[in-house]
């Protein structure tokens, strides 16, 4: 697990192009890499995988998590979420946070698998496509005990 900066955009936004149906602008994925605690998994020098997250005073809220679509199925995204929980844990945090698309049934599916409960929903949050439309968000979280 190494902590991911500045100097890793071009490999962030290379990962998230891959990635994503929808990716984050160069923009978001900058200032994401400014303001917010991002950790990669690598393979010499390939990254593999990332988890982009912001701490807040009871909770840690997950940004986006991204693993190359060749290593996926390889408990990568777990391990990246379990460094999230390990995290949350450390800094006495209540629990762990995320938005989610309801129609993103392999995110969801791994949430579950990694102790995420379905807790709210926002209405129409995310666009749809670059034509228009809008989805919902799912809340889900995992407490930290
Ligand atoms: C969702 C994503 C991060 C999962 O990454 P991954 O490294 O393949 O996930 P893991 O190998 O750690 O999977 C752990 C568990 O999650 C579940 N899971 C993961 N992908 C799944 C899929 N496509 N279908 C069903 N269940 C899935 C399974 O329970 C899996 O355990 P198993 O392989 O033993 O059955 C990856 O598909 C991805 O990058 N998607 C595009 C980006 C994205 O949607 N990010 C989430 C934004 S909210």
């Amino acid at each position: 697990m190494i902590s991911l900066g500045l100097d890793d955009l071009a490999a962030v936004q290379t990962l998230e192009q891959r990635a994503h149906p929808l990716p984050a602008s160069n923009a978001v994925l900058r200032d994401c890499l400014r303001q917010y605690q991002c950790w990669g998994l690598r393979d010499n020098a390939q990254l593999l995988a990332f988890i982009i997250w912001q701490q807040g005073p009871f909770e840690l809220q997950i940004f986006n998590i991204a693993v190359d679509p060749e290593q996926r199925r390889r408990g990568l995204a777990r391990r990246l979420l379990g460094h999230a929980a390990e995290y949350a844990q450390a800094q006495q945090l209540d629990s762990v946070f995320l938005e989610v698309r309801r129609s993103n049934a392999a995110a969801i599916s791994l949430y579950d698998a990694c102790g995420f409960h379905e807790v709210g929903c926002r209405r129409a949050y995310y666009p749809q496509s670059e034509r228009g439309g809008a989805e919902d968000a799912l809340l889900m979280a995992r407490p930290i005990f």
